[in-house]
């Protein structure tokens, strides 16, 4: 039997925010030999004990990127143009299970259209659930599912306040602010359930759903967390329909907050999954507002 250190974990998104913490998770923790895979290898030569070329459209690039791999990590970018999740992860776990690989952790999300009855259309999170079924079905010694929560980041990139019609600074969302619905973390630590999940098989690798939740709040408390630290932050409730035309892809993003509003991000009944989550990272996620305080400077006036 291979002792860990020998062990290889193959990262994909490892340029990205999910993969790039686990490749970090995985060099801290020191037990495991690690290989980031990317499209572009010439470009990150120095990220982890191997680079290895690896296009998820291009499933014959999967072979050596997989060749000799103990365990791996496999995240698919909705938001890249022209990708089709299933189709990636279907060609990804096929490869791993070629190549005899012992451990698969997937980066899935919530069955949007199960837990609705239907009622939502969120096709990155149910689209992603369905891939579970595969990695199930795939048979690997061991598998896990780990949950990417809404992006802490998301509030300094994608989800960032803008000047509003009454000269306020702040979001104007399809969200009664006042629901805790809010399932939040600061993406670099999936990482560490990530190499939790790999060093700890027998506790995490059964199937195991292991969510990161560094905190759980309504949009009124994201203000206020924000507001107390300096910012002067607004919110305004809007129609869904307003929201939904307001720019290309906008019906989406109103489909997933009608979502979160009705269900919570994770859908009921979590707790002991982000208990388990956390006892396999080995440490308690960061709160919003220290993450905040760190990362979200406030403007000078
Ligand atoms: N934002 C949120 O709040 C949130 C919440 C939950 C889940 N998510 C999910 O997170 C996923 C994105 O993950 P991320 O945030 O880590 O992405 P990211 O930081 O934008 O990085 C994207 C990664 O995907 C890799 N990639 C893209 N297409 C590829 C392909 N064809 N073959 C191989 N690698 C490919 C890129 O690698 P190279 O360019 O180096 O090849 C890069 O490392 C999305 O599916 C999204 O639905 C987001």
């Amino acid at each position: 039997m291979l002792s860990n250190d020998e062990k290889l974990i193959a990262v994909t998104g490892a340029t990205g925010q999910q993969g790039g913490g686990v490749v970090h998770a995985l060099q801290a923790g020191g037990e495991f030999k690690v290989r980031a895979l990317t499209r572009n290898p010439d470009k990150h030569r120095q990220l982890a004990d191997e680079v290895v070329k690896a296009d998820l459209d291009r499933p014959e690039t999967l072979e050596a990127a997989f060749k000799d791999a103990y365990g791996v990590f496999l995240v698919t970018n909705f938001r890249e143009a022209g990708t089709d999740e299933p189709k990636q992860a279907t060609a990804a776990i096929r490869a791993a299970k070629h190549a005899g690989v012992k451990h698969f952790v997937w980066s899935t999300l919530p069955n949007v259209e199960a837990i609705s009855g239907g009622k939502f259309d969120v096709p990155h999170f149910t689209g992603k659930a369905k891939i579970d079924r595969i990695v199930k079905e795939a048979r690997f010694p061991h598998h896990t599912f780990v949950i990417a929560p809404g992006y802490y980041q998301n509030f300094v990139g994608t989800l960032a306040a803008h000047k509003q019609a009454d000269g306020s600074v702040g979001w104007a969302l399809p969200l009664d602010p006042d629901v805790r619905c809010l399932h939040m973390g600061d993406i670099r630590e999936l990482g560490n359930i990530v190499a939790g999940g790999f060093a700890h098989p027998d506790e995490a690798g059964n199937g195991e759903y292991l969510p990161l939740v560094g905190d759980f709040l309504s949009f009124n408390e994201i203000i206020a967390t924000l507001n107390r630290q300096g910012h002067n932050f607004s919110f305004k409730r809007i129609p869904k329909e307003v929201f939904a035309g307001s720019f290309p892809g906008a019906a989406e993003i109103a489909e997933m907050i009608g979502y979160w509003e009705a269900h919570t991000y994770l859908g009921s009944g979590s707790s002991d999954r982000i208990a388990l989550a956390n006892k396999i990272a080995g440490t308690q996620p960061t709160t919003f507002s220290t993450w905040a305080r760190l990362n979200f400077p406030v403007q000078a006036a």
